[in-house]
């Protein structure tokens, strides 16, 4: 399908339902929700005990009886119920009112690149579910060049890395449209699962999951570069004995163990540029990457793109929220108007 600015015009909001956060931009109000896509249940009653925020602080921490659960997973809603309850809950009653009120509710959402049938699917059930009459799928790659300021719409080469939780995605924008493009099931979650198997493996030490991002911003400083602290102290469980455990870690190996799942994220930028035509591929060479989404933070990943592209690589000013704010732009009419070419979705 494809969709045109006319359409996204007509939305009353926009959603991006990731598989770590939950966007939500409401025309007119801008961007309302930006909370964890967790939800916490109680399997007794099956009522929702959390959401957001403190469902996420109750991960590994709860009773037998109550289950915290991700209703996005890999980039696809998994379970659409509970992503409709999470997304009212999210919304909360005055927003939900508000967006009631709308004879005839419209939403837009962003999809991964390359989404199969059945996730677009599962996207437009969950917001036909929140009560919108229609919904208008729009590729996260074109959203979040535009949240970023790329200029899309002219004749030139962009390029583009969404660095979500689950999935990398590459293209090179020309024109209003992907050119190339690859995703890549690699983002911060295998980054973080990375971190974890190296302590378990090199130290028998288990870390919690939240202690991943403190040893993160410990590497900071000196990032997946080889200059900064020589090592950070971190507190786990021993793997054998099952005592709690505090080690020092060089930073130099989690670098090492890092680079590891980032490596197929650079063969894929590899395979972005050998499919894109030569006369795109020389607009890159001064213009450069930029990089959008949660992981473009990780530590010292820009400069590993650097290192291994020669290219420019810039993080934009909000990476995060990019994608959200490119619906937002795209409801608000706000977009370059020479953006007439039809949004691939
Ligand atoms: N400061 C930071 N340093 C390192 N990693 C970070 C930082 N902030 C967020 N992240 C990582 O970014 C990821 C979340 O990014 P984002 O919000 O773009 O994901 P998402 O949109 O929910 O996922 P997807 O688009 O893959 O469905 C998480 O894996 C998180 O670990
Ligand atoms: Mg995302």
């Amino acid at each position: 399908m494809t969709v045109s600015l006319e359409h996204l015009r007509r939305c009353h909001f926009a959603v991006d339902l990731g598989a770590a956060r939950t966007r939500v931009y409401v025309k007119g109000a801008g961007l309302v929700v930006d909370q964890p896509s967790v939800a916490a249940v109680n399997t007794r009653s099956g009522a929702l005990i959390a959401v957001g925020e403190f469902a996420e602080r109750m991960t590994g921490r709860t009773p037998g009886y109550i289950r915290v659960v991700r209703p996005v997973s890999g980039g696809t809603v998994v379970d659409i119920e509970m992503a409709q309850r999470m997304l009212r809950h999210l919304l909360g009653d005055r927003c939900r009112r508000a967006l009631r009120r709308k004879p005839r509710l419209r939403a837009a959402a962003c999809t991964p690149y390359d989404a199969d049938p059945l996730a677009r699917r599962a996207t437009i059930e969950t917001l036909v579910g929140l009560g919108a009459r229609k919904v208008v799928l729009v590729d996260t790659l074109i959203a979040a060049a535009v949240g970023c300021g790329l200029p899309v719409a002219r004749p030139e080469a962009s390029m583009i890395m969404v660095c979500g939780a689950a999935a990398t995605q590459v293209a090179v924008l020309s024109l209003g449209s992907i050119v190339t493009a690859e995703r890549i099931p690699v983002g911060g979650e295998a980054v973080d699962h990375a971190i974890v198997q190296h302590l378990r493996h090199a130290h028998r030490l288990m870390l919690p999951t939240q202690s991943v991002r403190p040893l993160q911003l410990a590497l900071s400083g000196a990032g997946l570069t080889p200059h900064g602290p020589k090592s950070t102290e971190i507190h786990g469980r021993d793997v054998v004995t099952g005592l709690p455990r505090s080690i020092r870690v060089d930073t130099a190996s989690v670098r090492d163990a890092i680079r590891t799942p980032l490596t197929s994220v650079l063969d894929g930028i590899g395979k972005v540029l050998r499919d894109c035509p030569p006369d795109l591929v020389a607009d890159l060479a001064d213009r450069g990457i930029t990089m959008v989404g949660g992981s473009a933070l990780l530590p010292g990943f820009d400069q590993l793109l650097r290192q291994a592209t020669g290219m420019p690589v810039h993080i934009a000013e909000r990476p995060d929220v990019c994608a959200a704010e490119g619906l937002g732009a795209m409801l608000e009419g706000r977009i370059e108007p020479l953006l007439l070419a039809p949004l691939a979705a």
